[in-house]
């Protein structure tokens, strides 16, 4: 019998649990949990008889893939798999997969509302600003950027966009306006939304250069990735722009320190949360689920990511 293993530090809401056990028992293999656990010691010791793995920001090393004797596949139920060591899957023969697009709605209000917190001072009591009539510049056009693009509108506010991989076209349709470069982007928003995946290409590529193009009075959004932040610049930003705001759900390994000077000028989650919804949990368990089903039945491989 087959062992599908769900392993999640930041455990999926209790109704995907429930949902994902359905599919992968009535597919007649056996549904392991390790919920909560505290080091990847007890990931190593689970997975050692485990075929598939369904993960969510947990870590997939080159040591998991080895422990892991008899895995085929691993599934990250959400967007961003920078925490899965795909050339050590490749090499092993195992499939790594994600589940696009099924958590982005989450994402993407989280974004939203992050903005309206900042924009009336984090609920200080004085008055703040409002998002109608301001410029969102969204960088990267995926599937949490362009429902980002869609409530913003829902807001009155104006929505421009760069994504290197889209077309302009396409980004128009939406009723974007598509800009050429992203130094136009950072130079004509009032809000940067950061939607970019955290790679060799995109690690630190948030810089001073790029920040400082900002407008006056700025923030920078990011439901993405610390990685993808120059903190060394993110600090420079702060210290010489008084203007300058940063709210993100992936607080920066300076933190403390930002939190401590600006205290009114940035705001982070205290965990991961653009995911945090029943919803978004049960879209990707459930995608996450019959993924590994129809992979060991049928050989699909429509969202394999290390091709
Ligand atoms: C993703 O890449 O899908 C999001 O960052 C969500 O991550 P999480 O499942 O760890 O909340």
């Amino acid at each position: 019998m087959k062992k599908v293993l769900v392993a999640t530090v930041k455990p999926f809401a209790p109704a995907a649990v429930v949902d994902i056990r359905n599919i992968i028992e009535k597919a007649g293999y056996k549904l392991v949990l390790l919920e909560k656990y505290e080091d990847q010691g007890e990931l190593l010791k689970t997975v050692t008889d485990i075929d598939a793995v369904i993960i969510r920001s947990d870590k997939i090393t080159r040591e998991v893939l080895e422990a892991g004797e008899n895995l085929n596949i691993v599934v990250r139920a959400g967007a961003g798999y920078d925490n899965i060591d795909l050339a050590a899957a490749t090499e092993k023969g195992v499939v790594a997969m994600n589940t696009p697009g099924q958590n982005s709605n989450a994402v993407a209000e989280l974004a939203l509302g992050m903005m309206v917190y900042i924009a009336r001072n984090s609920f200080n009591g004085m008055p703040g600003t409002e998002l109608r009539g301001k410029t969102i510049g969204i960088h990267a056009f995926g599937h949490v950027g362009k429902l980002v693009a869609g409530i913003a509108k829902g807001f009155g506010m104006n929505v421009i966009a760069f994504d290197p991989y889209i077309p302009s076209d396409v980004i128009e349709k939406e009723g974007v306006k598509a800009k050429n470069s992203v130094e136009d982007l950072y130079r004509n928003a009032q809000y940067v939304s950061l939607h970019i995946p955290a790679n060799d290409q995109t690690r630190e590529s948030i810089n001073y250069d790029l920040l400082s193009l900002m407008q006056q009075g700025a923030t920078l959004v990011n439901t993405a990735r610390k990685e993808v932040i120059s903190e060394e610049s993110l600090k420079k930003m702060f210290k010489e722009r008084s203007d300058f705001r940063y709210v993100s759900d992936i607080a920066p390994d300076c933190a403390e320190e930002i939190l401590s000077e600006y205290p009114e000028r940035c705001f982070f989650t205290p965990k991961k949360m653009g995911a945090q919804t029943a919803e978004a949990n049960i879209n990707a368990g459930v995608a996450a689920a019959n993924q590994i089903v129809n992979f060991f039945e049928n050989g699909d491989t429509t969202f394999q990511v290390n091709r």
